[in-house]
């Protein structure tokens, strides 16, 4: 039998979607914030858990250099071939596996920089997930998980697609999203999993020039779609309101992040 939808979709990506994430997924420098609690620094063992395109492992790899080096491990076999390729030619220590998790398949203790961003809500189990990217932080380690929060989005495209825009928004959440709330978990999940220092920071910056466009029609439209609750006029509806709505500068689309960080204890 097939996964769930929720991990199936990241196995059978199609060659449009994996270039609308090359575009979603691009490292940017808005997301420094997000880094910044890695406190990177040349020589250090990152793991990359979920690592997608693989733009940020690159970016990271860019941050250990000279003599860090940086894993990536994702469920996607095209994401890795693709990630691999831009590492051999930007020529940085990455190395990019291709497994699904939990559980990560490497050794305790085998990282000093464990990064997730934007995963944990469609694994089988967060709470696992995360016991595992403890499990392998060397002692006095970090680790980073950024989520969304999905109750929290806010998304304005005007009162006459509200209706439209609650339905899909609802329809593809159902399918494509194991844990729509990890964001507001994470800071319970790191502690079960015994990590120390846990602090959570929320960024939430507020869209209003349609940058989120790539996302809401590449992945949203389409996991409602497949959903079977939404027909295809409505979701041509749906991007005539959102390019409408980017054109005449009335488009708001806000996404809160929660960015936590912990520390593996020494003793433990
Ligand atoms: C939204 S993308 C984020 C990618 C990357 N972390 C980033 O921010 O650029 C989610 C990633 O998680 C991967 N993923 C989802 N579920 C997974 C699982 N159970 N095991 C391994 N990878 C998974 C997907 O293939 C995809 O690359």
């Amino acid at each position: 039998m097939a996964d769930p939808y929720y991990k199936q979709h990241w196995v059978d990506i199609d060659p449009d979607r994996h270039n609308a994430y090359d575009q979603i997924l691009a490292y940017h420098p808005a997301m420094e914030p997000l880094l910044r609690p890695l406190d990177l620094r040349a020589g250090l063992r990152v793991l990359d858990v979920g690592s997608g395109p693989g733009h940020t492992s690159l970016e990271l790899a860019r941050r250990v250099a000279p003599n860090g080096k940086v894993t990536g491990v994702d469920i996607n076999a095209e994401f890795i071939e693709r990630s691999s390729a831009r590492a051999r030619d930007a020529k940085l220590a990455v190395e990019f596996v291709h497994s699904a998790f939990p559980p990560l398949r490497f050794p305790d203790a085998s990282f000093d920089r464990v990064w997730c961003k934007n995963v944990l809500e469609y694994v089988d189990s967060a709470a696992d997930t995360v016991a595992e990217m403890a499990r392998v932080t060397a002692p006095g380690g970090v680790v980073v998980a950024v989520d969304s929060d999905w109750d929290m989005l806010a998304l304005d495209i005007g009162p006459a697609a509200r209706d439209l825009t609650d339905r899909i928004l609802a329809a593809s959440k159902a399918i494509a999203i194991k844990e729509p709330r990890i964001g507001r978990q994470l800071y319970r999940l790191f502690r079960a999993a015994g990590l120390t220092d846990v602090k959570v920071e929320i960024h939430a910056g507020a869209d209003t020039v349609g940058r989120s466009m790539p996302m809401l029609k590449a992945s949203f439209a389409r996991y409602a779609r497949d959903s079977g609750k939404i027909a295809d006029a409505e979701v041509a509806r749906w991007f005539g309101e959102i390019d409408s709505a980017v054109a005449s500068g009335s488009f708001l689309f806000v996404l809160p992040q929660f960015v936590v960080r912990g520390v593996r204890n020494q003793a433990s």
